[in-house]
């Protein structure tokens, strides 16, 4: 693979990174939730977990691989797989899917040309399925990054995306 073929889940974590990590793991009372915070840390400089980032982490946590992994699956705002700069995460439990769930993601991919799971080409969005926020007295519902969002009806959700470039 040439250098340009790289992903930045390629590069091993630097040494400013694993202090961070050994700082959590220090003032953690559970693995798990060391775990969490770690792989926050990882994400939030590469943007995902990869493989070799999940294996590293989890030896610095005394883990194995397959328990960490537990963790990011766990905890569903851990990408195992390069997302674009900004994720949709559109709840698709009961009460969003009542009050038109299908139509925001139909939109979606009318206006992104994207489906769950996928990213678009130019690496904007990556749209993601998530349980309930708890914004249900606001379905449909959905976050962009960190930030939540309600009553997405057809004007509100392409307002919504227009913020995020
Ligand atoms: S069901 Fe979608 S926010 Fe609760």
């Amino acid at each position: 693979m040439s250098i340009a073929e790289q992903s930045p889940g390629d590069a091993p974590l630097d040494a400013a990174l694993r202090d961070e990590i050994a700082a959590v793991a220090r003032h953690a009372e559970q693995k798990r939730a060391a775990g969490t915070d770690a792989l926050k840390l990882v994400q939030k400089r590469f943007g995902y977990i990869s493989d070799r980032h999940l294996a590293e982490v989890a030896a610095l946590l005394e883990m194995t691989p397959a328990e960490l992994d537990g963790v990011a699956t766990f905890y569903n705002l851990i990408f195992r797989r390069p997302v674009g700069r900004h994720v949709i995460l559109l709840c698709d439990s009961v009460a969003c899917w009542v009050m038109g769930e299908a139509a925001a993601r139909a939109q979606i991919r009318d206006r992104l040309g994207i489906k769950p799971g996928e990213t678009t080409a130019d690496g904007r969005f990556t749209l993601l399925p998530i349980v309930c926020l708890g914004h249900c007295d606001h379905a449909p519902a959905m976050m962009v990054d960190e930030d939540q969002y309600g009553d997405l009806d057809a004007a509100r959700l392409d307002a919504i995306l227009e913020r995020y470039r």
